[in-house]
């Protein structure tokens, strides 16, 4: 089976976008595919975390995964910063990266740009650690939001040049985007992405929250002002009312294309009181399963040490690989 490999970052609640982007496609892929998903914790720190917050934002994201349909016997979920060959491959990789290269990331500079005093090197090599999570366990296929392409790009980039001078090391992975919901707008600024460490919380919808909630940030989302008001799909022109359709389309199953023509005569109001309906309803069920599996720490634990287990398995072989690579010599 190809071999698959993702992750969430628990630097907060995890967002329809991470949903739609991501876990959606993780929970597709799971029955045809070796599938590794991880809670990369050592990528959230990039971000000054409070440590309690961050422990529970790591406990949240690992019964969000359960909850959201990963099933830890065919997938292996684990948590980062239990296998420490992720952190070994990266500074492997970190000599194999050009500054350059890093410095033409595009989410470096907007995150740069917001980190103000707390602009430290983890932030810009951040791409390498990703790339070292995804090498390690020879991916075949990354399933990502559109945000990460580019990441992905220099992941491909940089396990071509060590194959290059050493020989077949690494896999070079391919990107799975999928087609719909791969780029969920932040619902006030709807030119952005939405992100769940997002400083206006009205910007992002979370996994978690409350229906009445969810319902009023909808109703608030920015539409786009023309003097007709019409409900159609354009990015360009409608960003806001564009993200709104696709949120219903991606919530429905429906296309964009089927969904427009009901709301020829209709006000932004009704639109919105349907994509309300709809988000609530996706993740009803979701919600309701997270609160089982949260309380239940001696199953999470056992997730999360039959996880680190596995993931551990196949990064030291690879992790050993990559060593002789470079000519370290073997320990006795
Ligand atoms: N708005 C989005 N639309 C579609 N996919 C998205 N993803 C994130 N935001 C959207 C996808 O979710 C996966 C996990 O992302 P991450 O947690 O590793 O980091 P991120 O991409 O930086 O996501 P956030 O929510 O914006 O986190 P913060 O705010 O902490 O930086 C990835 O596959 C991503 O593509």
């Amino acid at each position: 089976k190809p071999v698959v490999l993702s992750g969430c970052q628990p630097s907060g609640e995890l967002t329809i976008g991470n949903y739609l982007g991501a876990l959606r496609q993780w929970v597709a892929m799971q029955d045809d595919h070796q599938c590794f998903y991880s809670l990369v914790d050592l990528h959230a720190i990039t971000v000054r975390q409070e440590p309690e917050a961050l422990r529970n934002a790591c406990l949240d994201g690992l019964a969000l995964y359960l909850a959201c349909g990963v099933d830890h016997e065919k997938s292996t979920i684990f948590v980062q910063s239990h296998v420490p060959e992720h952190s070994q491959l990266a500074w492997i990789l970190n000599c194999y990266t050009q500054m350059g290269e890093l410095n033409r990331m595009t989410q470096y500079k907007d995150k740069s740009q917001k980190a103000e005093a707390n602009m430290n090197a983890g932030l810009f090599t951040y791409p390498v650690l990703m790339a070292a999570d995804i090498l390690l366990y020879q991916a075949d296929r990354v399933p990502v939001g559109d945000d990460q392409k580019q990441h992905l790009e220099l992941a491909r980039d940089i396990a071509n040049r060590f194959n290059n001078i050493y020989g077949d090391t690494f896999t070079v992975p391919d990107p799975y985007i999928p087609e719909f919901g791969a780029r969920v707008m932040s619902l006030q600024e709807p030119t952005k992405k939405m992100s769940k460490s997002d400083t206006n919380p009205g910007n992002f919808i979370g996994l978690l929250e409350d229906p009445k909630k969810i319902t009023k940030k909808i109703k608030r989302a920015v539409t786009d002002s023309d003097e007709q008001a019409r409900i159609y799909f354009d990015v360009q022109e409608k960003p806001g009312v564009s993200n709104l359709l696709s949120l219903l389309s991606c919530a429905t199953g429906q296309t964009v294309e089927q969904l427009v023509p009901a709301y020829e005569d209709k006000m932004y109001g009704h639109l919105k009181g349907d994509v309300a309906e709809a988000v609530v309803e996706m993740l009803a069920p979701i919600q309701e399963k997270f609160h089982q599996y949260r309380q239940d720490q001696a199953f999470l634990n056992e997730v999360m040490r039959s996880g680190a287990e596995k993931a551990s398995a196949q990064a030291s072989s690879v992790l050993s690989k990559a060593y002789e690579a470079v000519g370290f010599i073997a320990r006795p």
